[in-house]
């Protein structure tokens, strides 16, 4: 055996020692369910969907649905591990680990997810989730108790926490640190005002690599998504991997949204009720090209009309205007639409840079008992990839009623807080103090 023939073998063998070693890293050793939170049901005053995974020898999983005031148990539910969808899209995708190495995600894994329908209204509960599994000697084992918390709605007065663009990243941690740190603020401040928030809208890019499953599961093991439902949208982030292989199942199978979208689009364009408040939830990647806006907006507008709730708000990932400058992005796409259909808010986030308009009508600006839309999106809240502060507006002036960001390393959400005729939108900075505030009435 020559020299070089022998050295090749050498590399070919530690080559694949160490791709093995770090294949075991996608799922971790520790856990047989992963990645458990409540996402919306249709109409959340009586329903809710509860998302997880669980490895692939999964046999059974167990919920148990209590009334957080009584303890008694409302519900209990066994699944098959047959009754789950075997994911793999996310398996094999070039990552990054927490320490900064490169691998392989090793994240195959069944994906489960269940509506509990015909709750009580405005009323705390919370889930237990556990599953039996067969470890790799065919021990079958059962696995710690997840608990999740949820409101439903239906109180008279409620709150949510708004954020956005976090591009949670496990090799820099402090991105998932200030958008928690920031979400507890918001909480702290809502109970200052007399209401501890119900929920929390998120509104996309909350991984900076969607495609990497390690980073979803990590973000999912904070308190903040066990102690409350998280209705989310897909942003752009959320739709990629490392290597720019776009597709919006990484969101989809990282949540279990209604599933009243268009088609293609099921569980990532949906819609939802919450107390009198609808949410029409758009994916802003599938809307680029002219037919595919086309499908999205005819679908937003026959929900729109559908609906009879009193307050309408939609939410996409893409910017309403530019922050820098002032420039129309969105807002040209949608604003006749919403002109016709009567959306009071309209919600995004992207930029990075807060931007209130004016209540806005036919691109007038109207008062406040006028009919009309006010556009919102929300600043970056990871410290870390902030826009540079923006200089003077170089366009929509008139339209334009605020805007805000703290540089680079940005940390603000907002607390929406809702009654039964007006909602009343508030910028929080990292600190808690308020930078803006609007209210928009009925
Ligand atoms: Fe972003």
């Amino acid at each position: 055996m020559n020299k070089i023939f022998r050295l090749s073998i050498i590399i070919i063998f530690s080559l694949l020692y160490t791709s093995a070693a770090l294949a075991q890293e996608g799922l971790g050793k520790d856990s047989a369910i992963f990645s458990a939170v409540v996402c919306p049901g249709e109409n959340c005053s009586r329903s809710m969907n509860i998302s997880w995974g669980a490895i692939e020898n999964t046999q059974e999983c167990y919920l148990s649905l209590r009334e957080k005031e009584s303890n008694k148990i409302v519900r209990n539910i066994t699944l098959k591990g047959s009754e789950g969808e075997i994911c793999t899209v996310f398996n094999s995708v070039w990552s990054k680990m927490a320490g900064g190495k490169n691998f392989y995600e090793n994240a195959r894994f069944l994906k489960f997810g269940y509506t509990f329908n015909h709750l009580k209204p405005a009323t705390e509960y919370y889930c237990l989730i556990s599953t039996r599994y067969k470890d790799g000697n065919g021990v079958s084992l059962t696995s710690p108790l997840k608990v999740l918390s949820f409101k439903t709605a239906g109180s008279k007065e409620w709150s949510c926490c708004i954020i956005s663009d976090f591009h949670s990243y496990p090799p820099l941690p402090k991105r998932l640190t200030s958008a928690m740190a920031m979400v507890d603020t918001v909480r702290s401040v809502s109970v200052r005002e007399g209401r501890e928030f119900e929920w929390v809208l998120h509104l996309g890019d909350v991984c900076a690599w969607g495609g990497s499953y390690s980073f979803w599961k990590r973000m999912y093991e904070e308190k903040n998504f066990s102690s409350t439902m998280w209705a989310g949208l897909n942003g752009n982030h959320d739709n990629m991997t490392r290597q720019y292989i776009l597709t919006n199942e990484f969101f989809r199978n990282a949540t279990a949204n209604p599933r009243n979208g268009y088609g293609g689009e099921e569980g990532v364009c949906y819609w939802f009720t919450y107390g009198d408040v609808l949410f029409v939830m758009l994916n802003s990647d599938n809307m680029r090209k002219s037919e595919d806006f086309e499908r999205a907006y005819n679908w937003t507008r026959k929900v729109l009309k559908k609906s009879r709730a009193k307050f309408k708000v939609v939410c996409e990932h893409y910017e309403w205007f530019n922050g820098e400058n002032g420039k129309t992005v969105q807002y040209a796409r949608w604003k006749k639409l919403f002109d016709e259909c009567g959306v009071d808010l309209a919600l995004a986030a992207n930029n990075h840079i807060y931007v209130r308009s004016r209540k806005l009508f036919a691109d007038n600006v109207v008062s406040d008992n006028e009919k009309g839309t006010v556009y919102i999106q929300t600043p970056s809240s990871d410290n870390e990839r902030g826009e540079k502060l923006f200089g003077e507006l170089s366009y929509n002036k008139d339209l334009i009623a605020k805007r805000w960001n703290e540089g680079p390393k940005t940390v603000g959400a907002l607390l929406m807080e809702v009654t039964s005729n007006s909602l009343t939108l508030t910028l929080l900075n990292r600190k808690g103090e308020r930078e803006d505030r609007v209210t928009i009435t009925k």
